[in-house]
């Protein structure tokens, strides 16, 4: 990859919770920079109205799998279109924490299809240049998020049980992609 061409590049950080992704986006952010780079970081859910029903709903009690696909989506389609592919076509690097991946991966988990979820609900969304996904055991990612005290106990998102699943389908879906590194 040419990181000074003056082309938008795409990258996805994927993984389960607590595994550094965001410390990783930060850190390759700077490295752009460096590079003499304009960088956007951004992640999802976004801070937006739909986003923000989500993040509200991991207190208030979690909505039926059908609105939070929903959700999501509608979430990542205002991303895609007011931050993402705008920035990629003003020659930015946009580095995102999560992405299509993690509705795959998670909603996946609870019980829909990720191939058909991407078919039929993702076909608005760009694919990323690359995506890394950093793989770690729910176990200790939770441990250590606890540990570093963030604040966000572990909630109905974050039941170590679910994120195995999730991991499991990362993986398989790591292993049949061809942007992932
Ligand atoms: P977030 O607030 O970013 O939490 P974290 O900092 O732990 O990554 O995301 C909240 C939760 O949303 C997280 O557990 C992953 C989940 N999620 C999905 O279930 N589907 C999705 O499409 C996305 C983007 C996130």
């Amino acid at each position: 990859m040419n990181i000074s061409s003056n082309r938008g590049i795409f990258i996805v950080m994927e993984g389960v919770d607590g595994a550094g992704k965001s410390t990783q986006v930060q850190l390759l952010g700077r490295a752009f920079s460096a590079a003499g780079r304009e960088v956007v970081l951004s992640k999802e859910p976004t801070d937006g109205p739909w986003g923000s029903k989500l993040r509200e709903s991991a207190s208030t009690g979690r909505m039926s799998l059908e609105d939070e696909l929903n959700h999501f989506v509608q979430d990542r389609k205002q991303h895609v279109e007011e931050l993402i592919t705008p920035s990629l076509q003003e020659g930015k690097v946009v580095i995102v924490d999560r992405y299509f991946y993690s509705t795959m991966a998670y909603q996946g988990a609870r019980g829909a299809d990720p191939q058909e979820v991407r078919s039929t609900m993702l076909e608005f969304a760009p694919e990323p240049d690359i995506v890394f996904l950093i793989d770690i055991d729910p176990a200790i990612s939770i441990r250590e998020r606890v540990a570093e005290s963030r604040g966000d106990e572990p909630n109905e998102f974050e039941q170590v049980e679910t994120l195995q699943r999730v991991r499991t389908i990362f993986n398989e879906m790591a292993k049949a992609e061809p942007h992932f590194s």
